[in-house]
């Protein structure tokens, strides 16, 4: 069996599909695979592992139907139409929980950096700018008995709020679909609506996939209902937020800061507005970046190949109507 994979692949992954005996192919490029440069290599494999950027969309699908599977190391896969993959037969599988501390770890971290400007202080001795102690100046927010609104509370959102509980005693408000009753009992987490969410919250940290509903939803009319002294905190997808929106929001000071872990585009331009910003944080998308979350999360997709070139149900299974529907 033939497995393609569009990075270099973490070792704790590769022996899993060595041991399989499987022949694989690693892109080691740093750069993405084009669509047509993904659908060529893609013709003599079995499985693919994506590893990153690339859209699997409906000419993907069509072009690739051979494919017994296709394997995200990741666990959001609003890079991929679910629905073009189901049609084509293909299961595709994705990378769940084994992010949700380190993420909600870098959640935690830019919520702190913002609230003290850390970055920006850091910034101003490289610039030879401490040069006087001034009693008013430097001053950030404490975030002690503060509200914690989460916006999209699954796995990682919880592990966030059971943080910001231990370590500061914040309250916790959320908006999502549907509630989550085990952050209602374990969190005391209060379900509102999404006006509650963006009016109440002291820091507002966003975990929602990104889908038609929530692409731009922190635009300039949310960022206008939410208190001046509130945090913005992004570390799901870059497109959930309007970076023009967010930008005004904090040069008019309709909100105090934010920190970002996702932009749009990625990688941000280095001469972004923000960037320059003292309350704010932006970091190039690490949620998931540590050596064992990394391992993890190459380790669950090399298990997804192998269950699927076993002919086996992929554990992590997103588009799960494909078992139902006939190739
Ligand atoms: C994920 O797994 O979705 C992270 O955002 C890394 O892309």
């Amino acid at each position: 069996m033939n497995v393609l994979i569009t990075r270099k692949y973490p070792e704790a992954g590769l022996q899993f599909l060595k041991d399989a005996g499987y022949a694989i192919t690693e892109y080691t490029e740093r750069s993405n695979l084009t669509q047509e440069e993904l659908i060529e290599a893609c013709q003599m494999q079995d499985a693919l592992i994506s590893v990153g950027g690339n859209k699997l969309d409906e000419t993907f699908f069509k072009a690739c139907g051979h494919l017994k599977l296709v394997a995200l190391m990741s666990v959001g896969y609003n890079n991929v139409d679910m629905k073009a993959a189901t049609r084509a037969g293909i299961p595709v599988s994705n990378t769940p929980d084994v992010l949700s501390d380190a993420t909600s770890d870098v959640a935690f971290l830019l919520m702190l950096a913002v609230s003290r400007k850390a970055i920006y202080m850091h910034q101003t001795i490289i610039d030879g700018k401490w040069d006087f102690y001034d009693p008013n100046e430097n001053l950030g927010i404490e975030l002690y008995n503060k509200m914690l609104g989460i916006f999209g509370l699954g796995k990682i959102g919880f592990e966030l709020a059971k943080k910001c509980k231990a370590a500061y005693n914040m309250q916790v408000i959320y908006h999502n679909r549907n509630h989550n009753n085990k952050a209602e009992q374990e969190l005391e987490a209060k379900y509102v609506s999404f006006d509650e969410l963006l009016q109440q919250s002291d820091v507002l940290s966003v975990h929602a996939n990104l889908s038609s509903a929530t692409k731009d939803i922190f635009n300039k009319k949310a960022f206008s209902r939410m208190k001046p002294t509130s945090i913005f905190i992004n570390t799901a997808r870059g497109q959930e937020h309007n970076e023009q929106d967010l930008i005004q929001a904090l040069q008019q000071k309709i909100i105090w800061g934010a920190g970002l872990d996702v932009t749009n585009p990625e990688p941000m331009a280095k001469d972004n507005p923000l960037l320059f910003m003292p309350n704010v944080c932006v970091l190039p998308h690490i949620g998931s970046a540590t050596r064992e979350t990394r391992n993890a999360m190459a380790a669950m997709a090399a298990q997804n190949v192998i269950a699927g070139l076993q002919g086996k149900q992929l554990p992590n299974i997103v588009n799960k109507e494909v078992y139902k529907a006939s190739r």
